[in-house]
C-alpha cells in the first residue's frame, strides 16, 4: 500500500501579507483557479492508493473543501497545536501499517513535469521498499540558506545539512556534490518510526502517547504540547545512516519566501523594472528610484516593502503581528 501524506501545517509566515492565518498560501487559488494544495493531491493521485492529510483545524476545513473534487480514499489527522514535522509525520506513520510506503509531501510547492515526477517517485518507492529513507535532490542554483543540503555520491547520501549559514551554502555550491533537499520524503512507516525512536526518542514517545489517545483523528492539546517541536530534517535526516537520494529532474520551486516567489514570477514573465524591482498585488502605478531588487507587496489591508535578499526575515514581521492578526 502506498499512502500520500500531505503536510499542511504551516501558515507560510515568510509570505505575509499574502499568506494569513485564515488563508494560508497553499489554499490560495493562484494557478488557473487551483491552489497548490489541490495540485499536490492531483500530482500524486495515480501514484498513491490513498491520501492522509495532517494539519491544523483551519486547514482541515480548507482541505475538506478541496478533497470533494477528488474521487480518492482519504482521511485526516487534525493537530491541536503545531509540533513540527518530525511529529506530524510520526502521527501519519502510527496511523499506517509498518510496511506501508509513505510519500510525504508539503502542500505548498510548485512542481512541473508530470513524467519526470512519476519516474522520480517510482525510483524512490523502489528504494523505500529496500528499507531506505528516501530524499529527493534538487540541483541548487544559489546559496539559499532556507533549505537542507544533501551531500551525495550517486544515490548515496554522505551527509545531510539542514539550513546551513551563507558561507557553508556557498562552499556546498562550489564543491558541486550537494543537492537541495526538496522537503519531500518516501519511506516505510515502520522504518521512519524506528529511526525516530533511535534518533529522537522523546518525540517518538510523546507523539505515540498523543496519537494513541486521539479521538477520530483529532489530537489532544495538552498531550501534543508535551512533544518536542523539531523538524524531520534535524531530528532524523541529519542523523540517520539509512538515507538515499533520488536526483529529481522535475522543475521544483518552493514558494516559501519572497525570494523564491520573485524568482518564479520573473521566470514566468512577471514585469520587472531595470533595477530588478517588482510589484505584487496592485495595478497602482509604482516607481522605484535608487533602490534595487525590491518587492512591493500590496494586499487589501497591508503593504510590505522588502529587499529581496531579506526575504527570510519577513517571518519576524509575522511573529510580531501574530498577537494582533
Ligand atoms: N501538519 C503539520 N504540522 N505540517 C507542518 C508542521 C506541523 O507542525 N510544521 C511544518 N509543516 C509543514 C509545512 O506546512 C510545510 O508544508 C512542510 O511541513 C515543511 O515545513 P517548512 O516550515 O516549510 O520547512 P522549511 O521550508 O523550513 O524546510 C523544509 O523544506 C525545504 C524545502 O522546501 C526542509 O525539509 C528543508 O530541508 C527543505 O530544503
Ligand atoms: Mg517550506
Amino acid at each position: 500500500n502506498i499512502t500520500h501524506v500531505v503536510l499542511t501545517g504551516g501558515v507560510g509566515s515568510r509570505l505575509w501579507p499574502l499568506s494569513r492565518k485564515t488563508q494560508p498560501k497553499q489554499y490560495l487559488e493562484l494557478f488557473d483557479g487551483k491552489s497548490l494544495f489541490e495540485m499536490t493531491v492531483e500530482r500524486n493521485k495515480t501514484i498513491a492508493d490513498k491520501v492522509l492529510i495532517v494539519g491544523n483545524i483551519d486547514n482541515y476545513h480548507l482541505s475538506r473543501e478541496v478533497m470533494e473534487k477528488f474521487d480518492i480514499s482519504h482521511s485526516y489527522i487534525v493537530e491541536s497545536t503545531p509540533r513540527n514535522t518530525a511529529a506530524a509525520i510520526a502521527f501519519a506513520a502510527f496511523q499506517s501499517h509498518p510496511d506501508d510506503i509513505l510519500i510525504v509531501t508539503p502542500s505548498d510547492h510548485i512542481i512541473e513535469g508530470e513524467l519526470p515526477y512519476k519516474q522520480t517517485l517510482h525510483r524512490a518507492i523502489e528504494l523505500a521498499n529496500k528499507n531506505f529513507l528516501v530524499t529527493f535532490g534538487i540541483k541548487p542554483t544559489k546559496p539559499e540558506t532556507g533549505y537542507g543540503y544533501i551531500e551525495f555520491e550517486g544515490e548515496n547520501v554522505l551527509a545531510f545539512h539542514e539550513k546551513p549559514n551563507f558561507e557553508k551554502a556557498n562552499l556546498f555550491l562550489e564543491k558541486g556534490n550537494y543537492y537541495w533537499n526538496s522537503g519531500m520524503f518516501c519511506f516505510k512507516a515502520g522504518l521512519y518510526l524506528a529511526e525516530l525512536k533511535k534518533q529522537e526518542i522523546e518525540v517518538y514517545n510523546k507523539s505515540k502517547i498523543a496519537w494513541e489517545s486521539s479521538v477520530s483523528g483529532q489530537l489532544d492539546y495538552d498531550l501534543s504540547l508535551q512533544i518536542p517541536s523539531i523538524s524531520v530534517d534535524y531530528a532524523v535526516m541529519e542523523r540517520s545512516k539509512n538515507i538515499k537520494v533520488v536526483p529529481s529532474h522535475f522543475e521544483w520551486s518552493d514558494l516559501g519566501s519572497f525570494e523564491s516567489v520573485y524568482d518564479y514570477l520573473v521566470q514566468t514573465g512577471h514585469p520587472v523594472d531595470a533595477g530588478g524591482n517588482i510589484v505584487i498585488g496592485t495595478n497602482t502605478f509604482t516607481s522605484f528610484v535608487g533602490v534595487e531588487n525590491c518587492l512591493l507587496v500590496h494586499t487589501q489591508d497591508a503593504l510590505l516593502v522588502l529587499q529581496k535578499e531579506s526575504s527570510q526575515d519577513v517571518k519576524q514581521v509575522y511573529q510580531k503581528l501574530e498577537l494582533i492578526d
